[in-house]
């Protein structure tokens, strides 16, 4: 994955509940089904080299859904941390997590906490899970980070630059985002990477998030290799 420099890709994973009620499943069987996708795609990434891969798996918007699909999810995450801290510490893979985390049950917040220090500085790939997150929500939290900073006396309203703010998301420490895949055929951000995603390129394909495999992943970054990005300048002449 050279080229054109690809370091971090974001994914919003989405289209499982369809996927499971058009083949007459429950919306969980879509989200199992999900889960089976992502081990495929974190491998691939890490196979391929990639630096930062960043899934977005709950919304804070998504704890407003039924509570018992919410427990599903939430049972999900737990097995799925439980069944990977032996296998991203052997692929050298460090986990990270963004958003509230404080919000999530305690089994699945310990599990966590573990597998993050397990694979703390591994370095071969990060992966960060999007967990009860939302952009707005993590700008807010970092604003609220940086005012208490000045309270106290440690910061000067005026020396707050970009830099600054940015080390204060939860996501600092992680590049930008490059290229934001989206799956399930909607065509929005719904609230992911608000800050980090200014300049990334955006593919959306209508596959949902089941069924996108790692061809379908060389895809998205094919074509993202095909863009050029000028973040604001005009082309090279040639
Ligand atoms: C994405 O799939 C997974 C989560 C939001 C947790 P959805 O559950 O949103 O699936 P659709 O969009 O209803 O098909
Ligand atoms: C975005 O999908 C959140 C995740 C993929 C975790 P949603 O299905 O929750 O978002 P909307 O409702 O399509 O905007
Ligand atoms: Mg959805």
């Amino acid at each position: 994955m050279d080229k054109q420099s690809l370091r971090h890709v974001a994914i919003i994973m989405d289209g499982n509940g369809r996927w499971a009620q058009a083949r007459g499943l429950t919306r969980l069987a879509g989200h199992r089904q999900g889960a089976a996708a992502v081990r495929k795609i974190v491998t691939h990434c890490r196979e391929a080299g990639l630096r930062h891969l960043t899934l977005y798996a709950f919304s804070i918007e998504n704890w407003a859904r039924p509570a018992f699909e919410v427990k599903g999810l939430m049972e999900l995450l737990a097995e799925f941390l439980l069944e990977q801290e032996e296998r991203l510490g052997r692929h050298r893979i460090e986990l990270s997590a963004i958003g509230d985390i404080s919000r999530l049950p305690a089994r699945a917040r310990e599990l966590l906490d573990r597998v993050v220090n397990a694979t703390r500085s591994l370095g071969g790939m990060r992966l960060t899970l999007a967990l009860s997150y939302s952009g707005r929500d993590e700008i807010v939290r970092a604003a609220r980070r940086l005012a208490r900073r000045v309270a106290e006396g440690t910061l000067r309203p005026n020396d707050i630059d970009e830099q600054i703010f940015e080390d204060s998301l939860d996501a600092r420490g992680t590049p930008p985002a490059d290229l934001v895949i989206r799956t399930g055929s909607e065509r929005r951000l719904s609230n992911f990477l608000l800050w980090q995603a200014a300049y990334a390129e955006l593919y959306f394909t209508d596959q949902p998030w089941p069924e996108f495999s790692p061809e379908d992943f060389d895809r998205a970054v094919a074509w993202y290799h095909g863009r050029k990005r000028t973040f604001g300048l005009v082309e090279a002449m040639g």
